[in-house]
């Protein structure tokens, strides 16, 4: 029998994240490496992020994509923010049409910061809107209230002229039909490019899980999750969104493509605390904690926290955990060059089970998911992964 390899993603590294991890304050559901702002430590994390990209010795070529991501980058002044993308132009040559991504909040967003992004050459913007409605924004500990977001929206209307996205968070309790109609439709109405949709999830460690197992309902129902999934997905789709991957929907043109790289399972270089990099055959993730990412940089040690080098079986579930929740799916001449052929037969009897039942489309040229079943890729890619024997990996940005 042919052994199945990993030959690696089809195209070299040309994707960089960087996390900025300050936050104005902490949300009550967010798990993400995050630290209380603190401007005096900006500079010292820019510096910490081009030290780390030297140090990696992985400085690719070019750049198509940079993701500024956190936390909230968008609290960063303008003038450390030009350092930082000052110094990875000296380092890197980023295409003239690279996609620069920057993660704002609302209350990072007027006239004047619209401006300075511009003039630093970001090219993208992702703003955190989260909901309309002011009692769940306190009650999530979010740092701005619905008029706020309305100003960031107006400001966004009169002052940018690229490409942004909003996310919305839907699944708080006593989130009603109507308050999700009216989140969306603000969004649509104010000709949003870009909406991702994340569904609220309990993560370890937060103030919403310890609610939750105190006994409190701090999440709605999976049913109702399901009833307020047909409507977003209806909503965008009747106004001209594309569900390009589960949780993301983009008006012509307008995809993330920093994203897809993630979902193509590319390599990316991550920088900062808590950053994920993927590089052919390794993956690895950084300390989490921004003081000790901060000290490991100053006294010159790695701040790699794991690392790991992945079977091909791991990668090729991974290519379909992120692959399969695409609305292109997966080229299967991608998956013949990346893993050879023998990646076909031990999932040949799932597939046709699956293409049966209506659940894989059965496109001669790639793998992908029916429009109904694109919302249960999870269970699609468990049930692969147990004719590989495998428990199914996703690897996170
Ligand atoms: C880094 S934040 C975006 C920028 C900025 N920090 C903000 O929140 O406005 C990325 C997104 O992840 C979402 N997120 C974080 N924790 C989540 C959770 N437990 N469930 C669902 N979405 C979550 C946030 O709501 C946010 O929209
Ligand atoms: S959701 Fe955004 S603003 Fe809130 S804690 Fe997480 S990263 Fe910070």
């Amino acid at each position: 029998m042919t052994r199945l390899l990993d030959r690696g993603p089809a195209t070299p590294l040309h994707s960089l994240y960087a996390h900025v991890p300050f936050c104005t304050d902490r949300c009550t559901y967010c798990a993400f490496a995050t630290i209380a702002d603190d401007p005096g430590l900006h500079r010292a994390l820019v510096d910490a992020l081009l030290g780390e990209l030297d140090r990696s010795g992985l400085a690719p070529s070019s750049l198509e994509t940079v993701y500024l991501g956190g936390g909230t980058p968008g609290l960063l002044r303008p003038a450390d923010l030009e350092a930082l993308l000052a110094g990875l132009r000296r380092r890197v040559s980023i295409d003239p049409d690279a996609e620069l991504c920057l993660e704002v909040n609302p209350a990072n967003v007027t006239t004047e910061s619209l401006t300075a992004w511009r003039d630093l050459g970001i090219t993208r913007l992702s703003m955190g809107v989260q909901t309309f409605v002011d009692a769940p924004l306190r009650e999530l500990g979010r740092h701005h209230d619905g008029d706020r977001a309305r100003r960031a929206l107006d400001a966004l209307a009169g002052g940018w002229d690229g490409p942004w996205s909003a996310d919305l968070l839907v699944g708080w309790a006593g989130q009603r039909i109507s308050d999700v109609e009216a989140d969306v439709g603000e969004l649509v109405r104010r000709g949003a490019p870009h909406i991702s949709v994340y569904g609220l999830t309990l993560e370890p460690g937060t103030p919403l899980l310890k609610r939750h197992q105190s006994g409190l309902i701090v999440i709605t129902s999976t049913s109702l999750n399901h009833v307020f999934d047909e409507i977003w997905s209806s909503t965008l789709s009747s106004a001209g969104y594309e569900r390009y991957e589960v949780s993301n929907f983009a008006l012509p043109g307008a995809r993330s493509r920093h994203n897809q790289v993630y979902w193509r399972n590319g390599d990316y270089l991550g920088l900062g605390p808590g950053a994920a990099s993927s590089h052919h055959p390794l993956r690895w993730s950084n300390v989490r904690d921004t003081r000790a990412y901060l000290d490991r940089r100053r006294a010159g040690r790695s701040v790699r926290a794991h690392v790991e080098r992945l079977a091909p079986e791991e990668r090729l579930l991974e290519t379909l955990a992120v692959g399969l929740r695409t609305r292109d799916g997966i080229p299967l001449a991608d998956l013949d060059r990346r893993f050879g052929v023998a990646w076909r037969p031990p999932l040949a009897d799932a597939f046709a089970e699956l293409t049966a039942g209506g659940v894989l489309v059965a496109d001669r040229d790639r793998l992908r998911l029916g429009e109904l079943a694109l919302t249960r890729a999870d269970s699609v890619v468990s049930a692969l992964a147990r004719h590989l024997g495998r428990a199914p990996g996703v690897p996170s940005a």
